[in-house]
């Protein structure tokens, strides 16, 4: 579901339908721009200082003017969630390059989230793409505007009847989901591909890593190959709205016993507690 509702629109609080970007906007244009997806729990934006980290991080690195503080969009976050009345959903904070004759254009939408009680319960199905993440582009590790490939893996995915599409780079390896990062657990170990293998370093997968810590679960970062998916005793993807979400069929074929695995609800249950 796309946004709706009332739109925090550089500062300014609209109706959906009356907030727009100028198309002279380099955002528009080509796609220059960032964003992030933050998780509302009980009506609150959650870890809104690692996704404001995040967003000036990648804001530097790519040469985007932020407008705002990090405060005033903390704010504007909070006040977003407030006026669409969301207790339980996302917003996403969208940052656009501007241009010559336009200025940057910050925003906050609202919306639901799109995943259900039962998928978690019994896990999502998942399928390699036939798109490669370019682990050597310099946008890779930023969530920036460009999402086609992303959308196009997805398309591609939902025509097979799987959730969510995973993404090889351009050498082979397992690199991330179309919105999501990927973990295996293999005999008590938990292996996610490593940010050289091309992909974004989500505030989720850090978190899951620091839950792994904290329950003296084994943790590797590394390259990891398709192959080994198969040989997995659980799977699963996360990211900011999802959380932790068990997968339990990869192209057609179960992950382990084709159930959400134990260390997969110990690690999920650990991150609703932090
Ligand atoms: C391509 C991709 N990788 C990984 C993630 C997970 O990032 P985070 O945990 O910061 O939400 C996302 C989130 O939407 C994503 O789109």
């Amino acid at each position: 579901m796309e946004a709706g509702g009332i739109i925090c629109f550089n500062g300014e609080y609209l109706p959906a339908g009356e907030a727009a970007v100028p198309a002279a906007d380099l955002g528009v244009l080509y796609g220059m721009g960032i964003f992030e997806t933050v998780r509302v729990s009980r009506g609150r934006p959650g870890m809104m200082d690692r996704h404001l980290s995040r967003l000036f991080a990648s804001a530097g690195e790519l040469g985007l003017e932020v407008h705002f503080s990090r405060e005033e969009i903390d704010r504007m976050a909070r006040r977003t969630a407030a006026e669409n009345r969301l207790e339980e959903g996302g917003l996403r904070i969208t940052l656009t390059a501007g241009g010559e004759i336009s200025r940057p254009c910050l925003f906050v939408t609202a919306r639901k989230s799109p995943y259900r009680r039962e998928q978690y319960r019994y896990g999502i199905r998942a399928g390699f793409s036939s798109v490669r993440r370019n682990k050597d582009s310099p946008l890779v590790r930023h969530k920036t505007l460009n999402y086609f490939e992303n959308i196009l893996a997805r398309r591609e995915a939902r025509a097979a009847g799987w959730d969510e599409a995973l993404f090889l780079n351009n050498s082979g390896g397992l690199a991330e989901g179309s919105v999501s990062n990927i973990f295996l657990v293999v005999r008590g170990k938990v292996i996610t591909p490593h940010p050289e293998s091309g992909l974004l370093p989500g505030i989720t997968r850090g978190r899951v890593i620091e839950a792994c810590a904290a329950l003296q679960i084994p943790v590797e970062e590394r390259t990891v190959s398709p192959g080994e998916l198969f040989r997995a005793g659980e799977c699963f993807v996360t990211n900011s709205l999802m959380g932790v979400m068990p997968v339990t069929s990869i192209g057609g074929a179960p992950v382990g016993n084709g159930r959400p695995g134990e260390i997969t609800r110990l690690i999920a249950g650990s991150l609703q507690l932090l």
